[in-house]
C-alpha cells in the first residue's frame, strides 16, 4: 500500500517537472526576445499599461456593457483610484459600492467620485454611482441582488487591483460569449487530498500550484464577470448554511459564488489573462494559515452540496493581438 502510493506519487511529480521546464524554456524564449525588442531600440508601447493596446474598434463594442461591483472596507483612497480608473473604460454602464462600513459615505467622497467619472469617462456617457448600503458588516454583502441593473453582467473587483481597460474588455468579450460563466483573472485549484486515503477530501491551492500545472477550477470573485441572476441566487437560492458559514469565519465568499455557478452550469470558469496592478497591500491573502482555512471551506461546501461541484479546466483566454508566436 505504501509503496503503491509513493511510486504513484513519482509519476506525478515526474510529469509536474516535464511541464515545468517546457514552461522555463518558453520563459527563457521570452527573455531573449525581450532582451532582442529592447536594444532594437524600438521599445513598444506596452511596457505603460494605459497605452497597452489600440482599443478595439468602437462598432465592436456592445450597446450594453457591464456594472462595476466593487467592494470596498474603509480605503477610501483605493476607491478614488479605482473607481476614477474604471471610469475611463468603454463598457462601463454603473458603478456600485458594496458599502459595510458603519459610517454612511461622506459627502465630499460621493461629490469626488461623482466629479472623477464625469472627467474621466470620455464620451457622453452617463456612468450611475450608487452605494449599496450595509446595516451588518458581512462578506455576503458583495453579493446581494441589486434591483433595476442596467446590465447583465456584474464586473466584480476588490478596491485594491486595478485592471488595464484593455484587460477588463477582453474579459467582457469573453463573457459575452458564454455568458452563464464566470470569467475572470485571478484562477484557483482545488485538489484531492490523496494523503488522507480518503476520495472525498480536498486541498484549496492558490497561485503557484496554478502556474505550475496551468490548472485551476475557480475564479476568485475579486475580480471577475458573471450574470446578475447569480447574485440573487447567492441571496435567495444557496442553502443558508453556506451564508452563515461565510458570515461567522469571515471568509470564502468568493469559494461558496464559484461553488454556486459550477452548480448551475456544471462547467468549468474562464481565466483571462490579464495585467494586474495591486494599489494595496496587506489582504487576508497574506496572513498565515490562509489555505488551511480555504481548504476548510472547500471540503465543508462540498458536503453541503453532497458533491463537489467544481470542474477543473486547463483553458487560458488570451488577447491574441499579443501573441508573438502563433
Ligand atoms: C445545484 O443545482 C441543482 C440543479 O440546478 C439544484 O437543483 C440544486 O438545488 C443546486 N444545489 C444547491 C446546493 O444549490
Amino acid at each position: 500500500m505504501r509503496t503503491s502510493l509513493f511510486s504513484r506519487r513519482t509519476i506525478r511529480q515526474g510529469a509536474v517537472f516535464a511541464a515545468g521546464s517546457a514552461k522555463i524554456k518558453l520563459m527563457l524564449a521570452c527573455c531573449l526576445l525581450l532582451t532582442l525588442i529592447a536594444f532594437s531600440g524600438r521599445t513598444p508601447s506596452f511596457i505603460g499599461w494605459n497605452q497597452y493596446a489600440a482599443p478595439l474598434p468602437r462598432s465592436s463594442l456592445p450597446r450594453r456593457g457591464y456594472s462595476l461591483l466593487i467592494n470596498t472596507w474603509k480605503r477610501n483612497d483605493l476607491l478614488k483610484q479605482s473607481i476614477s480608473h474604471y471610469a475611463s473604460c468603454p463598457g462601463l454602464d454603473s458603478v456600485h459600492i458594496v458599502w459595510s462600513e458603519p459610517d454612511p459615505p461622506s459627502e465630499s467622497l460621493i461629490k469626488f467620485l461623482n466629479h472623477a467619472i464625469r472627467l474621466n469617462s470620455k464620451d457622453a456617457r452617463e456612468i450611475e454611482l450608487k452605494f449599496d448600503i450595509n446595516k451588518e458588516d458581512s462578506l455576503n454583502n458583495r453579493f446581494k441582488e441589486i434591483k433595476d441593473l442596467k446590465s447583465d453582467v456584474v464586473f466584480s473587483i476588490d478596491d485594491d487591483i486595478i485592471f488595464p481597460c484593455t484587460t477588463v474588455e477582453l474579459a467582457f468579450s469573453v463573457w459575452q460569449s458564454a455568458p452563464d460563466t464566470m470569467v475572470g483573472f485571478v484562477p484557483r485549484v482545488h485538489w484531492l487530498d490523496k494523503s488522507t486515503g480518503n476520495q472525498d477530501t480536498y486541498v484549496y491551492s492558490g497561485w503557484w500550484s496554478v502556474w505550475w500545472t496551468g490548472t485551476y477550477s475557480m475564479i476568485l470573485s475579486k475580480a471577475s464577470f458573471f450574470h446578475k441572476k447569480y447574485l440573487s441566487m447567492y441571496t435567495y437560492e444557496m442553502p443558508s448554511s453556506i451564508r452563515e458559514y461565510v458570515t461567522n469565519n469571515r471568509n470564502c465568499e468568493d469559494i461558496a459564488m464559484s461553488f454556486l455557478v459550477a452548480n448551475a452550469t456544471g462547467a468549468p470558469p474562464i481565466w483571462v489573462k490579464g495585467n494586474i496592478f495591486e494599489i494595496g497591500s496587506t489582504g487576508i491573502s497574506s496572513l498565515g494559515g490562509h489555505n488551511e482555512r480555504r481548504t476548510h471551506c472547500v471540503n465543508w461546501f462540498a458536503g453541503e452540496y453532497g458533491r463537489m461541484p467544481l470542474v477543473s479546466t486547463s483553458v487560458k483566454a488570451v488577447d491574441s493581438r499579443f501573441c508573438w508566436f502563433w
